[in-house]
């Protein structure tokens, strides 16, 4: 197979730590599966700001720019809480999601059977659930005018919330595709009942929803959601809604595979290059201690291999490898009920890449 370019953004806190694994699993699927890759890194968040003054540099940006993929680890941390929005790792973050036009995120939330005793959930609860979260990613909240200004009660911040008709268009219609390829249910979620951008977005979404007549539709408000994802996980397929929304239902949803540190998820525009990230964060409380689960970096791989290369007998194995590890019982520290049990970051990417063949 030809040589593909994957751009390689560690960053901060425990990113580095689980980025490291899953050059492991890429290593090893090279050997196994004869595909060739190349490796290109790039400083990105917090690091690059101590480095380079910026947490997005041009040099990162372009290196990202010339690949077809980017795995990322994750930014931030209390060294740089309490800079300046332009001197922040997670202004990075929001740059490079921007840049690389990639406004829809995916977040398949999948127990594993073994699993079940991992999370706050009664088992019984859990069954059979198998979801996908498409959150908007470049727009809302996020990315509205944001101010400071003198006002009655002293400052006052403030962030706008603005979302147009073609840029719910084009992630309605991709939930609607990813619908159709699974269990052909979609779950719109907003808080039409009082934001303007919610209702512009269930309008938008009824005009678009008879063009995929097999797909079963229902609105439901953000609160709601959140208490059913607890109460019936299973019965939700995909789930789109706006990108704060997104955030926080994907952490929610996190709880239901046992950790957020088993979650992947892949950033997209409207073509192959992706963007491939853990859902969790810098952890630094846990940083530096090898103490962080890989599997959700190692599964954002397996993303990558079917989403931007359709490597699709690679992504297998490599789900397969972590299921199997898991199920002869190995544990990190987030998913291990004896923890003093508990395997180290390496220890488990040890095992999943030898499971891969
Ligand atoms: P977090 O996801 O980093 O951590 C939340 C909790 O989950 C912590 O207790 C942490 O130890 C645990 N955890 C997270 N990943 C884990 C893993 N792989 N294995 C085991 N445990 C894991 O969220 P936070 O604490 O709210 O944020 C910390 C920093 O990360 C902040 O600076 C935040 O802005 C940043 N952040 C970055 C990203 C990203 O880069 N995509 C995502 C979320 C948060
Ligand atoms: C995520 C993170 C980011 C987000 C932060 C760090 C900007 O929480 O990737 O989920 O809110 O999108
Ligand atoms: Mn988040």
């Amino acid at each position: 197979a030809e040589t593909k370019k994957i751009a390689v953004i560690a960053g901060d806190g425990i990113g580095p730590e689980v980025v490291a694994e899953a050059e492991k699993i890429i290593k090893r699927t090279e050997e196994v599966f004869g595909y060739s890759f190349t490796t290109e890194h790039a400083l990105f968040g917090g690091i690059a700001i101590d480095e380079k003054g910026t947490p997005l540099p041009e040099e990162t940006l372009s290196v990202c720019k010339s690949a077809d993929a980017v795995l990322l680890g994750a930014v931030g941390g209390p060294k740089w809480d309490n800079n300046s929005k332009e001197l922040r790792p997670e202004t990075g973050l929001l740059g490079i999601r921007k840049e690389l036009g990639l406004f829809s995120n995916l977040r398949p939330a999948v127990i594993f059977d073994c699993l079940k005793d991992a999370s706050t959930l009664k088992p019984e609860v859990l069954e059979g659930t198998d979801l996908m979260v498409v959150r908007e990613l470049t727009g809302g909240i996020y990315f509205g005018e944001k101010f400071r200004r003198e006002g009655a009660g002293g400052e006052e911040a403030v962030d706008t919330c603005v979302y147009n008709t073609a840029e719910i268009e084009r992630i309605v219609h991709q939930a609607f595709e990813i619908a159709q390829k699974r269990r052909k249910k979609l779950a719109s979620v907003d808080k039409a009942n009082v934001l303007e951008t919610s209702r512009l977005w269930r309008e938008t979404v009824n005009r678009i929803a008879p063009e995929y007549p097999d797909v079963e539709l229902e609105h439901v408000l953000v609160d709601n959601c959140a208490m059913q994802l607890l109460r019936r996980p299973s019965s939700f397929d995909v789930i789109v809604t706006e990108n704060m929304f997104g955030d926080i239902l994907s952490d929610e949803a996190a709880m239901l595979t046992g950790s957020i540190g088993m979650l992947a998820s892949a950033s997209m525009g409207e073509g192959a290059f992706g963007l491939y990230e853990p859902v969790h964060g810098s952890a630094p409380d846990i940083a530096g201690q090898g103490l962080a689960n890989p599997i959700a970096t190692i599964l954002s791989v397996a993303l990558m291999y079917r989403l931007t290369f359709g490597y699709e007998d690679a992504a297998d194995a490599i789900e397969r490898a972590v299921a199997e590890v898991l199920d002869a019982g190995h544990r990190t520290a987030d998913i291990a009920v004896d923890k003093s049990k508990a395997l180290s970051t390496t220890e488990m990417g040890d095992l999943i890449a030898a499971a891969i063949r």
